[in-house]
């Protein structure tokens, strides 16, 4: 990805310190931040300074490996441990940071000795923050296939390169499509309330791209389906089941729902550090539950240029913030993966486990 003409990725590491794309202050400011502990590590992925499927699993591998590097050898094992244990527990619905934890751990399970272990630590989480940049590159070239030129494409929350380490899952095909394929597309963007994903980051990256987008409230998506002027949604996923089912930013089961009552084909996009091969269904994905101020509260830049928060309910209301929905297999045409596009179904996430490095 490019941002102002240099080459970035979202998450990375230079020696123990790990560096990363501020997300909670895009579009109005870019910055990279340097996360220098386990203790602000928790807190940029909690706060989602940090998110996205993807970026969050490649940081929880980062936080690992400096964990190893911060910890002497009299600790070490005991210092790893409690990285991972902790860092499993700030988010609990993408299973990217399941799947490139659990990784990092069994591979360096059977070492004694802790020289080797911390190298051995430090290459994994490298290794799966490359194989998430190159995994949604080759999701890109598998899902090109699917978008005409001149399409219009519907997409829900974000889930492009910075949901990533680069290129990201349901905007990768676009990025392909009009990069390499020279096909012209234009992108509707859900808002994606309560945190306007969206809005702030999808729209950002599309600008970056000098990709034709426009945002719609999420209300709008249903009507522009049933008025004829979307020919293909793809999403990403946060958690997909054995048996195809989708954990995804909530509003995409509505999507769906929208998508199917119209006849429009409707992809999910994932790695296959996205699948849980421990979950049987959907109804087994663990669905993230976040605080009320989200939805009580807007978040912008005002007139003046100033970074603040406006509240859009009245004072004394609460407000339930449910961040993720599961749309079930029935509903999706397919899931592009870096295999390939399967069907969304258990003998489809069977095949594309087959011989994968998902633990
Ligand atoms: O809560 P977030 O922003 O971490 O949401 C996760 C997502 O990025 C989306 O659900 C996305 O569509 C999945 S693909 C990374």
């Amino acid at each position: 990805m490019k941002v102002n003409g240099k080459d970035y990725r979202t998450v990375w590491m230079e020696g123990s310190v790990i560096k990363m794309i501020d997300q909670a202050l895009l579009p109005h400011r870019f910055n990279v931040i340097d996360i220098k502990n386990l203790e602000e590590l928790k807190k940029a992925i909690n706060d989602m300074n940090i998110r996205g499927a993807g970026a969050i699993g490649a940081a929880g591998g980062y936080g690992i490996a400096q964990a190893a590097l911060q910890a002497n050898d009299a600790d070490f094992f005991a210092k790893v441990n409690s990285a991972a244990d902790e860092l499993k527990r700030t988010r609990p619905t993408a299973q990217n940071l399941f799947t490139v934890i659990d990784g990092i751990l069994k591979k360096t399970a059977g070492i004694r000795d802790t020289g080797k272990a911390r190298e051995e630590t430090v290459k994994e989480a490298q290794y799966y923050a490359d194989l998430d940049a190159e995994s949604c590159r080759k999701i890109g070239m598998y899902g090109a296939g699917l978008i005409k030129d001149g399409a219009k494409v519907s997409t829900h929350c974000n889930a492009g390169w910075l949901a990533f380490v680069d290129w990201g899952s349901a905007l990768s095909p676009v990025y392909y499509a009009v990069k390499e394929e020279k096909k012209n597309v234009f992108v509707y963007v859900d808002e994606t309330r309560p945190r306007c994903q969206g809005a702030n980051l999808t729209a950002w990256e599309l600008l970056q791209e000098k990709i034709p987008h426009t945002i719609i409230a999420d209300n709008v998506t249903g009507a522009l389906m049933w008025k004829g002027k979307i020919d293909l949604v793809i999403v990403g996923a946060d958690r997909i089941a054995r048996n195809g089912d989708v954990a995804n930013k909530i509003g995409t089961y509505s999507s769906a729902v929208a998508a199917k009552e119209n006849g429009i084909p409707f992809y999910v996009a994932a790695p296959i550090t996205t699948i849980d091969p421990n979950c049987e269904s959907g109804k087994s994905i663990p669905i993230e539950e976040r605080n009320q101020d989200e939805t009580l509260y807007m978040y912008g830049i005002n007139d003046s240029g100033n970074y603040s928060r406006v509240r859009i309910a009245p004072e004394g209301c609460t407000a339930l913030n449910i961040g993720f929905d599961v749309t079930p297999a029935e509903y999706i045409k397919g899931i592009i993966t870096e295999k390939g596009i399967f069907q969304a179904s258990e003998k489809g996430v069977e095949e594309i486990l087959k011989g994968s490095i998902n633990v």
